[in-house]
């Protein structure tokens, strides 16, 4: 047993998806969140600066003594693969578990969406085609989705998902893609819209994907929590946007405040 809290980060609110899936299949961990929301978001920044703010965001949760570490974003998962794997706290990422995940489903037609700079860096096709080698992978960048989700655009019914959503897929459709990875955690939470314009395809979700790796990773190394029930949520951004819509996200009430930290620099080091 170990009763130390596992440190879960993202640009926004996306990693609760993940946070959602721990709590559901974990229910007595300790989870500290950080929404990186004052940078958000990271889908657009340049790859250089995605590894600094993985290191950033690592040394964050490292500060709270954690167990272990969830990368619950693509962007970083797939720009910094080595940072995650070389840290010295055990750091799960989206991309391996959700690659997997997608190419356990058996089909040979497989997609991934993801943000520009996840697509861009070719991490997630390798990956896919690592587990799949038979499998021809359609890859599709999504720059409108997290501005849009974190603008609290989420309902399959609201004319702006259905039109962004349909706008962005249309390769997908296209390619009779049968099963799809949402490599973006913040996906799933339009996953009911994006179903709607591909409702033939399987939805396979990195973020619930990862939040089961992390479980197997505990449970093999006896490092799972007997203990009380707990989150705390930080933000670098907004604690109004994020304490209005974490909610909706998790499907539960916060379990204590949204407390600000100031976003992390950057400049000097790009
Ligand atoms: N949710 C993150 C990801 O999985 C980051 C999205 C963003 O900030 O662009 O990629």
């Amino acid at each position: 047993m170990n009763n130390k809290p596992i440190g879960v980060f993202d640009s926004g609110l996306g990693g609760l998806t993940a946070v959602r899936e721990l709590r559901r299949i974990m229910p007595n961990e300790n989870i500290i969140y950080f929404g990186d929301t004052g940078r958000m978001p990271y889908g657009g920044r340049p790859r250089e600066q995605i590894r600094k703010i993985a290191v950033q965001n690592i040394e964050f949760a490292e500060g709270f003594g954690v167990k272990a570490i969830l990368a619950a974003c693509g962007t970083i998962s797939s720009n910094a693969q080595d940072i995650l794997a070389n840290n010295e706290t055990r750091t799960v990422g989206v991309l391996t578990p959700g690659a997997k995940e997608l190419a356990e489903t058996g089909f040979k037609r497989l997609g991934v969406i993801a943000t520009a700079t996840s697509i861009k860096s070719g991490a997630f096709q390798a990956e896919i085609s690592r587990f799949a080698p038979d499998a021809e992978v359609t890859a599709v960048a999504c720059p409108d989705f997290v501005p849009m989700i974190e603008s609290g655009h989420i309902l399959r019914t609201d004319a702006l998902v259905k039109k962004v959503v349909a706008s962005t897929l249309e390769p997908l459709r296209a390619a009779k893609v049968q099963a799809l990875l949402l490599g973006c955690t913040h996906y799933g939470i339009i996953a009911e819209a994006i179903n709607d314009y591909l409702p033939d395809t399987v939805l396979v979700g990195a973020a619930d994907a990862s939040a089961r790796a992390m479980k197997r990773y505990l449970t093999d190394t006896d490092a799972l929590s007997d203990g009380e029930c707990a989150e705390s949520y930080y933000t670098s951004g907004s604690v109004e946007d994020f304490v209005s819509l974490a909610p909706i996200l998790l499907g539960y009430e916060l379990k204590s405040a949204v407390l600000f930290t100031p976003p992390a620099p950057l400049e000097d080091d790009v």
